[in-house]
């Protein structure tokens, strides 16, 4: 259920629109070309891929009905944190396959009252009880599947901690109003969608290994059926199909005890006690004081400057911001609007960027509290001198003969995200996850909450690589209390020293490469949002050395790449973009259309 915009545009408004849009896109150029390329490239029956434009204030995230929930905040006169703090609640209920109680994140925020930037970490945390081995059997072979699918994948969450010190902090409404939608779409229900549908028959048999996620998300085939769903043998059950609809009254429940008791009220009492019962067997991998303890931690946001627009992402214990602005400082050096979107060598320079930045990666990033990250030298643009020797523009180099190079001297396909932005400057960019595709797919008997399992994103074995093919070493080892290594960048970009755009995206470790194409889509090839979104994209990690593309790029393009050396690999599609943009006093918002199931929803201006 997509909003369009043409519908609230009057015609005037339409021209304003093309005017401000074109000053946002074309900042780099001359204001004579600016005013020739309005005519051409933001006259709407000439656009394909459009944004939502309103005036008063934009959200965009995966679910249309969490959109609606932070939009419900904006007419409510709440700023954007409130906004963003409903979704997320309301993500956790109709997106249950990312959205989440029982998983973490980061959280961007730019705070107009003190114009100041804040990142929120509320990354899961590694339980007291793990151990740098702990998935390895006694010969030192990995355990397949004790990092994905067990009780011992789950870290502590920290969704709700990190959720509710936002609104504490920058928001400016209670936490029962906030949290309100979520309680409603969990106790009332909501139609599941076919995309839904989809994903719960995917994951059905990791689903159903457990009794509290078949009550949760499964239903008797024959509704005559009367034994229990957690009881019923697994031939009497099915998933969710599209347009039935799906209530969480235990969700609701605990979403009722935070509402009432804020994040106390899932950290201890009964709701943990639950949680930890839920995964304990012969021994407890996660504990009571575990969840006591946790703890958002405050940082200050990574920043670098792409081609004069000020980038803003997360540090560590995300990659994420660090290797976006490695790459973008890479990538400066390079016309990349003269070689064009989607071409052999724009797609050539990126991949090879990534090569670089991935294998960094892998050696150099961990949680800051375990390990020295020199981040400052990762992202100076002096090191991107070193390293652009390294990139022959004609021709691929093998990842075998790339190594992490050396930043220190210059020291000085399940996650999800939503962007929003409100009318007194405020922004959020926030990504959080349950890693894989339902987390653990253990739901804490009687809480209605999905647990993470984030701890496959350790470094299980240097050198073996995790759920999405990514290697590490001991800097980003298991420990206790210790953060695993994420690749989520939610973003933030200002212009003149004024938020501009904020965005971000689920992918795993494809993440960082969505981010990056989608900013040089909007900043070198003047795309609109809507269209920076939707385009065809690439992505390597170093890695497996292959380029892997989505559906899209011409044969011709293909051709090309192979002719440099790459390997190059169609396969499905990565990334779910949920951009919001501010020109003047125009919100936009843009959701990837890869989910149909997304939307901006916007509010306009009481004049
Ligand atoms: N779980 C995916 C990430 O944090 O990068």
């Amino acid at each position: 259920m997509k909003q369009h915009h043409l519908s609230i545009r009057s015609k005037s408004s339409v021209a304003l629109a093309i005017t401000l849009l074109l000053q946002t896109s074309c900042w780099a150029q001359t204001p004579a070309t600016a005013t020739n390329t309005a005519v051409t490239r933001y006259d709407n029956t000439l656009e394909i891929f459009q944004p939502v434009i309103r005036t008063g204030g934009m959200v965009a995230s995966e679910q249309h009905l969490a959109s609606s929930a932070g939009a419900e905040m904006l007419r409510a006169g709440g700023n954007a944190v409130d906004a963003a703090v409903a979704v997320g609640f309301a993500l956790a209920v109709v997106l249950p396959n990312a959205g989440n109680l029982g998983g973490g994140g980061f959280m961007l925020i730019h705070d107009a009252k003190t114009k100041s930037n804040v990142a929120l970490d509320f990354r899961e945390i590694a339980p007291a009880n793990a151990s740098r081995d702990m998935y390895l059997d006694t010969s030192g072979k990995v355990i397949e599947g004790k990092s994905t699918r067990t009780p011992y994948s789950v870290g502590i969450p920290g969704s709700v901690a990190g959720l509710t010190q936002a609104l504490a902090e920058h928001g400016s409404l209670p936490l029962a109003q906030v949290i309100a939608p979520a309680i409603k779409l969990a106790s009332e229900g909501f139609a599941v969608s076919p995309v839904l549908a989809e994903l719960f028959l995917i994951q059905r048999t990791h689903l159903e290994r457990w009794p509290a996620t078949r009550a949760a998300f499964f239903k008797h085939i024959d509704s005559s059926q009367t034994c229990a769903l957690d009881q019923c043998p697994l031939s009497a059950i099915r998933t969710y199909q599209a347009g039935e609809k799906l209530v969480q009254k235990d969700l609701a429940q605990t979403l009722t005890i935070i509402s009432n008791q804020g994040a106390q009220g899932f950290y201890t009492g009964t709701v943990a006690e639950k949680i930890v019962n839920s995964l304990k067997g012969a021994d407890q991998p996660l504990t009571l004081a575990d969840l006591a303890q946790y703890k958002t931690e405050v940082r200050k946001p990574v920043e670098g400057q792409y081609r004069g627009v000020q980038i803003l992402s997360m540090p560590p214990p995300s990659s994420g911001g660090i290797h976006l602005i490695q790459m973008l400082n890479l990538l400066e050096r390079y016309p990349l609007k003269q070689y064009g979107s989607g071409s052999a060598q724009s797609i050539h320079l990126m991949a090879e960027s990534a090569r670089l930045a991935y294998a960094d990666r892998a050696e150099h990033l961990g949680d800051p509290a375990f390990v020295k990250v020199p981040q400052a030298g990762l992202i100076s643009k002096k090191y991107a001198d070193e390293l652009s020797v390294k990139i022959n523009p004609q021709r691929m180099t093998p990842s075998a003969q790339v190594k992490a190079g050396n930043p220190v001297p210059y020291e000085s396909d399940q996650t999800t995200h939503f962007s929003v932005m409100d009318a007194q400057g405020n922004v959020v960019s926030c990504t959080y996850t349950l890693n894989l595709s339902f987390g653990s797919g253990i739901v804490a008997a009687g809480t209605g909450v999905l647990l993470n399992n984030e701890m496959d994103d350790f470094s299980v074995k240097p050198g073996v690589p995790n759920a999405f093919g990514l290697v590490g070493g001991d800097a980003n080892a298991v420990a206790p209390g210790k953060r695993p290594l994420s690749s989520m960048t939610p973003v933030i970009l200002m212009r003149d020293g004024k938020p501009w755009i904020a965005t971000g995206s689920p992918g795993g470790a494809r993440i960082i490469t969505t981010v990056l194409q989608n900013i040089v889509n909007v900043i070198d090839f003047d795309m609109n949002i809507a269209e920076a979104a939707s385009v065809p994209r690439m992505h390597h990690q170093w890695t497996p050395d292959f380029i892997r593309v989505e559906r899209g790029y011409s044969p011709d393009t293909i051709k090309l790449l192979e002719s440099m050396g790459h390997t190059v690999k169609v396969m499905p599609t990565m990334g779910r973009i949920q951009t919001v943009q501010r020109t003047g006093n125009l919100f936009m918002g843009a959701s990837d259309p890869r989910n149909p199931d997304g939307a901006p929803v916007g509010i306009d201006q009481n004049k």
